[in-house]
């Protein structure tokens, strides 16, 4: 079976973009490959140094994972901290990874900005560490969202480094969605992605109850309407009708889109249906959650018997790579 690898970070409340961008590839890919899917708190830790919340979220991230129909029997489910053998190869692709490429990668740019006062060398070398995840298991495939593309380019480049450098060791791991585009869920306000750290109003979590996914929806950004046919579509309404599209039947989105076409197409009606599909889809997911959530100890038990198959494979690749590099004598 082809290697699959992805990750979530422990940073808050996983929403409507990681789903579709993610989870959903997870929970169909996980019994035709050999699925390691992991929390990434080290990850966590280069934006959200402070960890009160952190076992918390690791566990909700779990949680919701499992809820949205991840079986602990299929895959491996671990939380990126308890594979130490991740930093060893996270070290070594360091001295393959250049000053120059890391500062133009566009997340990290994006964080610098965000948060001026913390520009760490850990997220400079994110790319690096979430290299090390993905090459650990010398994966082929990894299901991600839009925004991680640019990450997965550089994946490639260190594994194709290092087996040039040191002998041939890692596939070029490619990111996977089923053979379409990657997926990438806009925000509810119109303005770029839906993300767990900006404005929360236009975020949708798997975690928001009914009336407040009815008021999110209700407020998503629109206008007064087309008023000839065939109009130009603006972007915070293509984005809506993406979202419908993610969760209302398709009939149902064609019938709003003629009367788009029509000029007479009333948002207010496509809100409130998208609210009521949005209900419909995101409560059994949250419930099921609540309620998983409540068993910590079984999900303790869970992480523990995913860290331990993890480990195995990753001290297989541990191993191949001391000895590739030349470092054996350290047995
Ligand atoms: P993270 O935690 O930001 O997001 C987890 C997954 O959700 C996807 N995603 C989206 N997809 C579509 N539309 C959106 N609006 C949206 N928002 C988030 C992300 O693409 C991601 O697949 N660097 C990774 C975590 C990571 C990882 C890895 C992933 C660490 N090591 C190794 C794969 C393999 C991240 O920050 O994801």
């Amino acid at each position: 079976k082809p290697i699959v690898v992805s990750g979530i970070r422990s940073t808050g409340q996983l929403h409507l973009g990681n789903y579709f961008g993610a989870m959903r590839n997870y929970v169909r890919m996980q019994e035709e490959y050999e699925c390691y899917f992991f929390v990434a708190d080290w990850h966590a830790l280069t934006t959200h140094p402070d960890t009160k919340e952190l076992e918390n979220s690791v566990l909700g991230v779990l949680a919701e994972n499992i809820a949205a129909g991840l079986d602990p029997e299929k895959v491996t489910l671990y939380c990126q901290s308890a594979v130490p053998e991740i930093a060893e190869l996270y070290l070594l692709l360091n001295m393959l990874a250049y000053q120059g490429e890391l500062e133009k990668t566009t997340t990290f740019k994006d964080k610098a900005r965000n948060q001026p006062e913390n520009v760490n060398a850990g997220l400079l070398t994110y790319p690096v560490l979430m290299a090390a995840d993905i090459l650990i298991h010398r994966a082929l495939y990894v299901p991600v969202g839009k925004d991680q593309e640019q990450h997965l380019e550089m994946a490639r480049n260190f594994a194709q480094r290092f087996n040039h450098r040191y002998g041939e060791l890692f596939p070029g791991p490619q990111a996977f969605n089923f053979g379409a585009e990657l997926v990438k869920v806009p925000s509810l306000d119109g303005a770029g992605k839906m993300s767990k750290s900006e404005n929360q109003l236009a975020t949708l979590y798997l975690a928001d109850d009914d009336d407040l996914i009815r008021k999110k929806v209700m407020k998503a950004k629109t206008d007064s309407g087309p008023t000839e046919p065939n109009s130009e579509m603006p972007d915070y309404i293509r984005n809506i009708f993406g979202i419908m599209s993610l969760v209302s039947q398709e009939s149902t989105v064609e019938k709003f889109r003629s009367d788009f076409n029509n000029a007479s197409i009333r948002y207010g009606d496509m809100k409130k249906q998208l609210a009521e599909d949005m209900v419909a889809f995101i409560s059994p997911i949250r419930a099921r959650a609540q309620e998983l959530r409540r068993d910590t100890d079984g999900l303790r038990r869970i992480m523990e018997r995913g860290a331990e198959a993890a480990r195995e494979s990753a001290q297989r690749t541990i191993r191949e790579a001391r000895r590739l590099v030349g470092l054996e004598y350290l047995k």
